[in-house]
């Protein structure tokens, strides 16, 4: 079967599409064969609105309604393309992560998650079924709706019988927000977690400084040509999030444009040009290998599987590196097959394709919860239109509605209502 990927993250900074062949073995080995990714840019002026909603912004519903309508179409258009160009015109499934605009996090609980990108213009414009809103059904099982990646990670870098003593491998990918998975042997449950700021903070800060010419520091190059301010760094490392347990998740909401700012501001520091740049890359990076140290596994782990646009940094690599053990080994996703730029749009792909087969997208974690904290595996997708189902073909046109006599639950209204 092949499914379109379609994804956007947090940093809003494109539309990433992957085409992926996926095909389940008897012997239950799923077969991805990566067809290609590419990314397509955002309209400006749809980017601009999208970045405008987030938070701390107050949104109205119509200006919702708008970017759940324009997203939808600019995604299935997207998706139309990605048929064409990644897939020779050939493929049967688009899976849609759409633009998460709030993520509702209450002390350490998910209570609620939304992503913008009507389903049902997908559909339209990409001519072909869709499967959306992953990340709701975790959230209703009790989980953090994120990372998702964990089922992804937990099928691809588990450790078997030949790998004997291989220390667990942490799969790290670095986008506005990062997050890692700790993957063990076959039969281990995995953790999985978000660690905090990836390139939002950064991005945030460039943006800034640039007059919103530059939308992050390409190459680290502003980062390199700074000094790390220690006193703001020691600020910005208060933050509680960091010595929560996993699992846990975060995002614009608590990372948001003013975050910075206040917390130094809270300090009475202020901190500006090049030396934030740095100053912030540097906290991204000791938080991902704090992270590690904290609530990773007792031993380490032996390496570290790096994705995510923030991966094109040298410099958050770098100090990444130097922050980590001298034996924990920083390897690319793209030595192990897997192109690191469309990591999660293999990741949709994988998990429409799970969807649409009934086949939970949530990996096993510890304490017989799921590895997002969901109190049991969860099938994740909504499926638009509802048809390719493997139910009897209607056979006949729909014509008319008939109700059936039978009694149905009228609830009473405890107010009295005339009508
Ligand atoms: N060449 C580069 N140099 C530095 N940072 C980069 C580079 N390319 C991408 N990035 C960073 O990666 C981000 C996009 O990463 P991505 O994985 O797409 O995140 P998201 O999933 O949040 O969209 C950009 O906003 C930028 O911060
Ligand atoms: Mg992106």
């Amino acid at each position: 079967m092949i499914v379109i990927g379609v994804s956007s993250g947090t940093s809003v900074d494109a539309i990433d599409a992957a085409a992926a062949d996926l095909a389940l073995r008897p012997d239950g080995t799923l077969h991805l064969r990566p067809l290609g990714h590419t990314e397509y840019p955002w309209p400006d002026a749809l980017r601009r609105r999208i970045l405008a909603a987030l938070p701390p912004a107050a949104v109205d519903l119509g200006e919702v309604c708008e970017l759940d309508t324009l997203v939808g179409q600019e995604l299935g258009a997207a998706a139309r393309r990605a048929v064409d160009d990644l897939a020779g015109g050939d493929a049967d499934l688009v899976a849609s992560h759409g633009q998460t605009l709030h993520h509702w996090v209450v002390g350490n609980r998910t209570r609620g998650t939304l992503q913008l990108g009507s389903a049902a213009w997908i559909a339209e414009r990409a001519r072909r079924p869709v499967v959306s809103d992953f990340r709701v059904a975790d959230v209703a099982a009790g989980g953090q709706g994120a990372p998702l990646v964990s089922i992804l990670d937990a099928l691809w870098l588990a450790s078997d019988d030949a790998d004997h003593g291989a220390r667990p491998t942490a799969a790290l990918n670095i986008g506005g927000i990062a997050n890692v998975t700790v993957v063990g042997r076959l039969d281990e449950p995995v953790l999985g977690w978000d660690t905090g700021p990836g390139n939002c903070l950064v991005d945030g800060a460039v943006q800034r400084l640039s007059g919103g010419r530059d939308g992050f520091d390409r190459d680290g190059l502003l980062a390199a040509s700074g000094t790390v301010d220690d006193a703001a760094l020691a600020a910005l490392l208060e933050e509680p999030y960091y010595g929560q347990a996993p699992p846990k998740s975060t995002g614009r909401e608590l990372f948001d444009g003013e975050y910075v700012a206040g917390r130094l501001a809270a300090r009475g520091l202020r901190l500006d040009g090049a030396d934030l740049v740095a100053t912030l890359t540097e906290l991204t990076a000791v938080t991902i290998a704090r992270s590690l140290a904290e609530h990773g596994p007792a031993g380490g782990v032996g390496r570290v599987v790096v994705s995510g646009g923030g991966a094109r940094n040298p410099v958050l690599l770098d100090r990444l590196r130097a922050h980590l053990p001298a034996d924990t080994a920083v390897v690319p996703a793209d030595d192990l097959g897997l192109p690191s730029d469309a990591k999660e749009a293999y990741l949709f792909a994988l998990l429409g394709f799970l969807g649409v087969h009934g086949v939970a997208g949530t990996a096993r974690g510890p304490h017989r919860r799921q590895a997002t904290g969901a109190r049991r595996p969860v099938v994740l997708g909504s499926l638009t239109p509802p048809t390719p189902l493997d139910l009897p073909a209607a056979g006949t046109t729909v014509r008319r509605l008939v109700l059936a006599n039978t009694p149905h639950a009228v609830v009473p209204s405890s107010r009295g209502t005339s009508s």
